[in-house]
């Protein structure tokens, strides 16, 4: 075996010359590999004992793409579409043996090659959209020329991957190897060379071209239809801009033109925001106290209890993973409602093709339902749903700690109680954990992970991986009111509702936030929660809030009652502005003495989201989160906060903090210390940083 770099392989196997790349842990398109790779191909075509070339990957998957920490350094060279069009131009045939995911640079790579076969696992695809960018070494040029302009604007636009079964059907592989791949690969080059079969540049196919030339108006069909999913990013029409450049120009402008395109997106804000995004999710997996060899504890079972809203959500979680779930419910009226619900979110799921009978017929099999509270005694994990109220918790976990067995862990959705409070009143604080789900929990990718002053190490370890079993992204945070996501949210519901009582509307205020990239204003979302949620609470605290308070004693708690802050017309859940509700804040303005006045958006947005980053802030100086990209993965994961601007922090950062600072000291002197900057943000802004210097 020779190796031509320090990541890439060449060995001849008889007549066929095996290029290797093995760049753990995902094989990325480091500069060493793309130097390797073309190296590779040209030892192969001057080694005359072969006839054929197959690439293929060490490790647990095929190219996972460009190895996005490059990205923004000096390019080195070889740069990618160089490597791939020395792979086309070689005189022998090259295959491509892909296992694992084939993702981004790595599927452009293996749509250089002749030929492709895969291994029955596989998956490819083309996710750059979800880094704000495009593929961007001829992945909008060959791939609609293999798999047609639709299914290509389909798979670019979303980033989606497809599995080896679909990419055989459409053409993008020739053949599914069932045993060992390299061997079936090798044996699959030997083929090519035996029966003469061409080799294939898929540059110079243009068959597949022809259903969008005459029919061109496919592009302006498909920004239609993918209008609502891509509101606010640039990277999806640079993507369809480029492939129309694959069906109006010849290959090699249609390259110069992917490539102008994709240098726009590199260089923007959005996709330096999805980047960060993409490394915070996986930084976040990594609690800096928790090693990473520390111990985890097996999970294979789980109990629920609280069959509601949020058990029944969260059981699907686990039921989708294949781990058993034990639901406890007190009656058996309220446990038969529980189920059956459940059972017809799947239902629905089914009918609309997202998923087969058999996966629903496994996932109830995976369940029981129960009003006996012993029943979940054996479980490894327990996770408590039911309605807010410290006594009852702690009377709960009390039970729960005598009849779970040892090692069980024992955790809380509360999202808003002392969870070092409840976890007092067991033995084993130490496997006391909050797992914050949020709603609807089957649909809501964030975990919320909130550790005690007690939680053990182990405990953390084994929620976040469990967190990704169950398709989650956590984050690991302290206890504090609200912790870090609701006590964020709070900041801006109260200058919200300031808002509107010195002169703006629901609407306004929705509006601009709903502009920014948010899927929906504090007013909208109040009334997709349920304000009586929030009345109940203030209630309980002996807080009062005149137009919130008013809007509930009419009885308006939101969409299920058809009106709120806004008014929906019967079976519409799309929000219309309501002169009542503007006649009851204007008196509300009036009896607390304040003259309305216009509100511009500009002091609406900074007002709602200024104070979101100070609270990001305080929560960092409290140590109650770890580093300001968990704050961001929490806002993204858990609110909808637009990816292509980070979260909070990230945005406070392109902002920059000395504007954020300032403007904050301006509406402290006008309105108050809400306002007043945080310490930690005061030093930043002294010493110049930012908060991804911290
Ligand atoms: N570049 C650099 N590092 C990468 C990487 C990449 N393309 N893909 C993954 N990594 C790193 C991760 O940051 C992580 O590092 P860490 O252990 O230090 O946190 C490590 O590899 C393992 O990644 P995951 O935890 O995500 O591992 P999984 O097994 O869960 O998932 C995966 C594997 C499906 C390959 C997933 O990592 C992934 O989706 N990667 C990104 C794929 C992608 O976006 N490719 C396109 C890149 S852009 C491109 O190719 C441009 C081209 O068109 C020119």
């Amino acid at each position: 075996m020779t190796a031509i770099t320090e990541k890439v392989s060449y060995e001849a196997e008889g007549d066929v010359g095996v290029i290797t790349v093995d760049n753990p842990p995902v094989n990325a398109l480091a500069a060493a590999v793309r130097a390797g790779i073309k190296g590779g191909i040209e030892a192969a075509n001057a080694d005359d004992s072969v006839s054929s070339i197959v690439l293929v990957c060490a490790g647990r998957t095929f190219i996972a793409g460009a190895d996005i920490t490059e990205f923004g350094k000096p390019p080195q060279e070889p740069n990618l579409n160089a490597v791939i069009s020395a792979i086309e131009e070689s005189s022998k045939p090259v295959v491509a043996a892909i296992h694992g995911t084939a993702l981004g640079g790595g599927l452009e790579t293996a749509l250089g090659c002749h030929y492709r076969v895969c291994s029955p696992a596989a998956q490819v695809g083309l996710p750059e959209v979800k880094l704000g960018i495009l593929p961007g070494a001829g992945g909008t040029q060959r791939l609609p020329r293999v798999v047609g302009v639709p299914m290509a604007l389909q798979m670019i636009t979303s980033g989606a991957p497809i599995k080896a079964q679909k990419a055989l059907e459409v053409g993008l592989v020739s053949e599914i190897v069932d045993g060992d791949l390299k061997e079936g690969a090798i044996a699959f080059a030997k083929s090519v060379v035996a029966e003469g079969r061409p080799l294939v540049k898929i540059s110079e196919q243009n068959d597949k071209l022809q259903e969008a030339k005459d029919n061109p108006a496919i592009f302006d069909d498909f920004r239609k239809s993918i209008a609502r999913r891509t509101r606010g990013f640039q990277a999806p029409e640079n993507c369809i801009k480029a492939i129309e450049g694959a069906v109006k120009l010849p290959f090699p402008e249609g390259l110069k033109r992917e490539r102008e395109l994709f240098m726009e997106l590199m260089t923007g804000e959005q996709s330096i925001s999805q980047r960060y995004m993409f490394f915070a999710e996986r930084q976040a997996m990594k609690i800096p106290d928790v090693p990473r060899e520390t111990k985890t504890f097996d999970i294979n079972s789980c109990g629920i209890i609280g069959a509601g809203t949020m058990g029944g959500g969260i059981a699907m979680n686990f039921l989708q993973a294949g781990i058993p779930v034990t639901i406890v419910e007190t009656s058996q009226e309220g446990l038969d409602k529980g189920l059956e619900i459940i059972r017809k979110n799947y239902a629905a799921t089914v009918s609309k093709g997202r998923m087969s009978q058999a996966a629903m017929d496994q996932c109830m099999g995976l369940l029981t339902g129960t009003t006996n509270l012993e029943d979940v005694a054996d479980v490894d994990i327990v996770i408590e749903a039911i309605f807010e109220n410290m006594e009852v918790k702690k009377e709960l976990f009390e039970k729960l700690d005598g009849i779970c067995k040892d090692g069980a862990i024992l955790a809380t959705n509360t999202s808003t109680l002392d969870i070092d409070e409840i976890g007092s009143v067991t033995k084993r604080p130490e496997f006391v954990i909050g797992l914050h789900f949020f709603s609807p929990a089957n649909v809501m990718r964030l975990l919320e992970e909130v550790r005690t002053k007690k939680t053990s190490k182990e405990v953390m370890a084994t929620c976040m991986n469990l967190a990704k079993r169950i398709g989650k992204v956590p984050a690991m945070v302290g206890v504090c009111e609200g912790f870090v996501g609701n006590r964020i949210l709070h900041r801006r519901s109260e200058q919200a509702t300031a808002l509107i009582m010195e002169g703006a509307l629901p609407q306004d205020v929705d509006r601009v936030l709903f502009d920014f990239g948010l899927p929906m204003g504090p007013f909208a979302m109040s009334d997709l929660a349920g304000n009586d949620v929030g009345w109940r609470i203030r209630q309980g605290k002996g807080e009062t809030s005149p137009v919130a308070d008013k809007i509930c004693e009419m009885g308006r708690f939101g969409q299920k009652t058809g009106s709120g802050y806004y008014l929906y017309e019967e079976g519409s859940r799309t929000p219309k502005p309501d002169p009542v509700v503007e006649e009851i804040i204007v008196n509300a303005s009036k009896e607390a003495g304040i003259e309305r006045r216009e509100i511009s958006d500009e002091e609406i947005l900074e007002r709602c989201i200024y104070p979101m980053i100070n609270e990001g802030a305080k929560i960092l100086e409290e140590g109650i989160a770890a580093r300001p990209s968990d704050i961001d993965v929490i806002w993204v994961y858990g609110y909808g906060w637009p990816v292509y601007r980070g979260g909070p922090m990230r945005y406070g950062d392109a902002t920059g903090l000395q504007k954020v600072y300032d403007k904050l000291c301006e509406y402290q002197k006008t309105h108050g210390d809400f306002f007043k900057p945080a310490k930690l943000l005061e030093k930043l802004v002294k010493e110049g940083k930012g908060f991804v210097d911290l």
